[in-house]
């Protein structure tokens, strides 16, 4: 079959022949994952800011929570009110105001003569950050093809972790200049780029669809799909599925089971933040010196931190489909539960010797990949999963929003913790949670490996009790 051969449907990357429609797919869905490489860059230079800017403005630990927290509250924004955005301006769109907000406030950070400059740019990062959590696995969920759905959704956190990565590499090289400008430039500039890529994507079908632009979609779906009979019937799928109005907020008023939910959508979030993983991202080196390790080297080892984390997300990608995700969840816990009470104890005898102080790096790292082969990508995977479709936006709004307002609580109240409690304690309390997510994943997350989404949805209409919506 001949195809078309030229994309006119939104984007202006060169069509393709019918069997590299898929190759064509995965390109645009790496491109549009570089979102989430963006918000891993903003996420990890602000562990090696915090130090050169701390002592260059003479800030409180309560200042510099808020340059991290500044970041935080604009993510919750973002994250709770971009589907109005990704709604009115599409998901296309609403990818390059992310990539702009990021270039904005991470240049305007870069230039910042005041802590209250630092942190106001730091709050339109933020909202970039928030639109982007919630627009990037979006997009990629609506252009990739229903089998490689999985794993497009991962390479969003994949891609994250990478950017994580990077960021403590760079930070890493420019320890030594101490400059933390150089740092936030770091940032700055792929978000240009980036922005100018995310203008020759191609806009989304189900956008398209939703906005009454059926022929354009049917473009679209032509250069993306293998043949073009799977793009008619995907787009008559979307008729029918667009049926079903998006009601999210009529649903929450009057439904008891999409409120169950919505609620477990916010607890999953919860369980994920409150498990300790964003202040080993934002204050590694502050860790490590509390754990006695020089300047440089805690600089290094947070770049380890940073491969670590990117390496075990990997087991995420590859075996979530294989062997579930509540056993991968439940090692992750145990993992992560166990690395936090090892380090209360080092911290609490204090890591004087360099044993010691090695096991306290190991124990962060054990930790880290505890998390990252398990609730770092797939509380993302269950919430996209236990949503029902007429509330589908406003499910994953709120929960997307959940976590954002939990990492603001638990980045801007450590560095005050471990001043007021101590390092051992604070590391105590973070124990407790894991231990407590442990409970939690038994009594009420479900097993939804394999099962269809109309199942879990027919199941959570019908009052089945969450843990059981899965198999
Ligand atoms: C979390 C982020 C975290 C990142 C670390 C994500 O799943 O939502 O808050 O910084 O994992 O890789």
């Amino acid at each position: 079959m001949t195809r078309i051969s030229e994309n006119s449907a939104g984007g202006g990357l060169p069509r393709t022949d019918n069997d590299k429609a898929r190759k064509y797919v995965l390109v645009i869905c790496l491109l549009a994952a570089l979102s989430g490489l963006l918000t891993g860059l903003d996420i990890g230079i602000i562990s090696g800011v915090l130090g050169p800017f701390g002592s260059e403005f003479h800030a409180s630990t309560i200042q510099l929570e808020w340059v991290v927290g500044g970041m935080l509250a604009g993510d919750a924004v973002g994250a709770t009110f971009g589907g109005f955005f990704t709604q009115y301006l599409g998901r296309k769109a609403t990818l390059i105001l992310a990539a702009a907000l990021f270039f904005i406030g991470a240049s305007g950070c870069a230039m910042s003569g005041s802590t209250s400059a630092m942190i106001a740019f730091r709050v339109v990062v933020g909202v970039g950050l928030g639109l982007c959590d919630l627009t990037g696995p979006l997009y990629l969920s609506e252009i990739a093809t229903t089998s490689q759905r999985g794993a497009m959704g991962s390479l969003y956190q994949l891609l994250k972790t990478v950017g994580i990565f990077l960021a403590f590499v760079s930070n890493s090289f420019l320890a030594f200049t101490g400059s933390w400008r150089a740092m936030l430039m770091v940032e700055a500039l792929p978000a240009l780029i980036f922005m100018i890529i995310f203008i020759f994507l191609p806009r989304s079908p189900r956008w398209l669809m939703i906005n009454g632009r059926s022929e354009e979609a049917l473009e679209t779906l032509f250069s993306l799909r293998e043949t073009e009979a799977e793009a008619r019937q995907e787009l008559a799928a979307m008729e029918e599925q667009l049926k079903v109005r998006q009601d999210g907020w009529h649903l929450l008023k009057n439904n008891r089971n999409f409120r169950r939910s919505v609620g477990l959508g916010m607890l999953l979030m919860v369980m994920q933040q409150f498990a300790g993983i964003n202040i080993i991202m934002y204050y590694a080196p502050k860790i490590l010196a509390a754990a006695g390790f020089s300047d440089q080297a805690q600089m290094w080892c947070t770049a380890l931190i940073g491969l670590l984390n990117m390496l075990m997300t990997l087991v995420a990608v590859r075996y979530a489909d294989r062997w579930g995700r509540k056993p991968i969840l439940y090692a992750g816990y145990a993992s992560m539960a166990g690395a936090m009470m090892c380090m209360a104890i080092i911290l609490g005898i204090g890591p004087s010797t360099a044993g010691l102080q090695l096991a306290a790096l190991a124990m962060i790292l054990i930790f880290v990949g505890g998390f990252a082969m398990s609730a770092g990508p797939l509380m993302w995977v269950i919430c996209s999963e236990i949503q029902p479709l007429a509330g589908r936006n406003l499910g994953l709004s709120i929960s997307t929003g959940t976590n954002a307002l939990s990492n603001l609580l638990v980045g801007t109240t450590f560095l005050s913790m471990m001043e007021g409690l101590g390092s051992a304690a604070t590391f105590w309390i973070f124990a407790v949670f894991n231990i407590l997510a442990i409970i939690l994943l038994y009594f009420f997350v479900p097993e939804t490996k394999d099962v269809p989404l109309e199942t879990i949805e027919k199941r959570l209409m019908s009052g089945v009790r969450l843990r059981n919506l899965g198999r």
